[in-house]
């Protein structure tokens, strides 16, 4: 662990600090991964000086990254804040995506998840920790709930053991030397911090009496022997006091070994951990032996097409911004997106055909990965690891509609100088009525007054018609002073990945602002752009998990 005395900066706060990178590796791509870490464990926000802080990196650095993830779409720049954006997301996704298991066990999990009413989620195993790839959350006050890329650390969960039970003597004992280095767990952001020695420690039934006990910190070893013999494994509030799960690993028909782990996971209020096992261990038995059944009739996963164009796009980037843009970053990135669906393990001739890049240059980024953590080679193919999930996919892996289209409401509004809002149908009311769930006010004094939550009739608004009237993908509705004289509007749907419409979006005017062919002719076109970008987001967020519309 040498990574105090590296020129680099250490993207990871935790475990696998890896030492001195290769001498091929691309600085401006570890920059990049440590500035897009930073963001995700400081939960999708920081300052520019935050950032400097927490990387170390110099000033004029920092804000050059942080142009480049912009210009990319991975974040956006809100005053001096930078913002991770669901963009960001595509980089979890191809991860995911090449995997595959969310794609053939989710819906197993989420129907699991209503037949028990509890949370039910799928955890995959990154080194000696376990992160989360599917979350079908039920969970009810009082407990942390996880979302999908949050490392936990092995020994403090139900999956951890059951992934132990195959652990080398060498994964052992990088195990070891990570407990012995983190004994609070500082490393793993998403867990509360655990006092060593303390009452957490006694309830597994060995105490850690410091560092003279490496070799079985807890009885883990004694638990992951055990969930070995018995196929299953428990957590009784080794996270905090109340949250308990029982776990089942799902086995990869090829090779036998623990592809993930099912947990059903629940509050002492509902469950002790004895009364996990023993009436809900075996319907999650029952669950995992269909997931296997899947995972066994699968078909071989379709690849679908390449990110197109690439290598142009960074390129025509570079002439635009200048030194603000750097490429190597950008090129870098690019490089994870070339896996996915059917791309799981490619070579360095499909990275490069996939990508547009300079075989050199494709393969200076997968070192350079590999060199993190983030991609890993065997056999001449590289295949993307779970810490991909690191890179932004916890803080937007719970984002609603809303709060997704909340900036791209208040661009609009700036751009136009007129209100724009957001409106879903509220289920079950006859006659239909909308519901604003996200406006971006006028930055003009004389606006008009919309607050979020206000519902109004369907039938009368553009947003109503444009939800309820309209099936052509490029309709749009109008409303002519209708609700209230002197305010027209125009409204265009958002649509979800099915096509559904979903939302819609308007913008409002003063009929004394513009005349109806002016909303047609001047509006319109701003109004769709904002649209598309919506929905762009909403489809990279909503690919893995539901996102909600509020
Ligand atoms: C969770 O999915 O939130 C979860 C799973 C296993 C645990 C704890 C929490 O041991």
């Amino acid at each position: 662990m040498t990574a105090s005395l590296s020129p680099f900066p250490s993207p990871f706060s935790s475990s696998a600090v890896p030492g001195e990178p290769p001498a091929e590796a691309v600085a401006p791509l570890i920059r990049g991964v440590a500035v897009l870490t930073a963001l995700t464990e400081a939960g999708g926000t920081l300052s520019a000086s935050a950032l400097e802080r927490r990387t170390g990196l110099a000033r004029s650095t920092v804000d050059r990254i942080t142009a480049t993830l912009a210009r990319m779409g991975y974040v956006r720049q809100d005053g001096r804040d930078a913002v991770l954006t669901p963009r960001v997301m595509e980089l979890g996704n191809a991860y995911l995506a090449a995997l595959r298991l969310p794609a053939l066990l989710d819906a197993h999990a989420d129907a699991l998840a209503d037949e028990l009413d509890e949370s039910v989620s799928l955890a995959v195993a990154d080194r000696d920790g376990i992160r989360f790839i599917h979350q079908a959350t039920r969970r009810r006050a009082m407990s942390v709930s996880f979302r999908i890329g949050d490392l936990l650390p092995a020994e403090r969960t139900a999956p951890g053991p059951l992934f132990a039970a195959e652990w080398t003597e060498t994964e052992w004992a990088h195990w070891r030397a990570r407990r012995a280095a983190d004994p609070t767990d500082a490393g793993f952001p998403a867990v509360p911090p655990r006092s060593p020695g303390g009452a957490d420690d006694a309830d597994v039934g060995v105490v850690a009496d410091g560092f003279d006990d490496f070799d079985d910190f807890d009885g883990f070893e004694a638990r992951a022997e055990r969930a070995r013999r018995e196929g299953w494994a428990l957590d009784d509030q080794l996270i905090e006091p109340g949250l308990v799960a029982v776990s089942v690993p799902v086995r990869d028909p090829g090779t036998g070994r623990v592809a993930c782990v099912a947990n059903v996971v629940s509050h002492t209020s509902r469950h002790t951990a004895a009364d996990l096992r023993d009436t809900l261990l075996p319907r999650l038995r029952t669950a995992v032996a269909a997931m296997e059944r899947d995972l066994r009739e699968a078909r071989p996963a379709e690849p679908g097409p390449p990110p197109a164009g690439l290598a142009v796009w960074t390129t025509a980037s570079k002439h635009e911004l200048g030194r603000d843009f750097v490429e190597s970053l950008a090129r870098g990135l690019t490089v994870l997106t070339a896996f996915g669906e059917g791309r799981s393990a490619l070579t360095l001739t499909d990275v490069a055909k996939a990508t547009g890049l300079a075989r050199a240059t494709a393969r200076r980024a997968l070192i350079t990965y590999e060199y993190l953590g983030l991609v890993r080679a065997a056999d001449r193919a590289f295949t993307l690891t779970p810490r991909v999930l690191s890179l932004g996919y916890p803080p937007l892996s719970r984002t609603t509609l809303a709060r997704l289209a909340t900036p791209h409401l208040r661009a609009l509004a700036d751009r136009l100088q007129e209100p724009t809002a957001l409106a879903v149908l509220v289920p079950g009311t006859d006659p239909a009525e909308i519901q604003y769930v996200a406006v971006a006010a006028a930055s003009r004094v004389l606006t008009v007054d919309i607050t979020v939550g206000t519902r109004l009739p369907a039938s009368r608004t553009a947003l109503g018609r444009a939800l309820l009237e309209l099936d052509g993908p490029h309709g749009h509705a109008l409303a002519d002073e209708e609700l209230e004289s002197g305010l027209r509007s125009i409204a265009v749907p958002v649509r979800d990945r099915a096509g559904r419409p979903v939302a819609a979006l308007n913008v409002a005017a003063h009929a004394a602002r513009r005349s109806l062919e002016e909303l047609v002719t001047d509006v319109l076109p701003e109004l769709r752009t904002t649209a598309d970008r919506i929905q762009d987001d909403l489809r990279t967020a909503s690919r893995f998990s539901g996102v909600p519309l509020s």
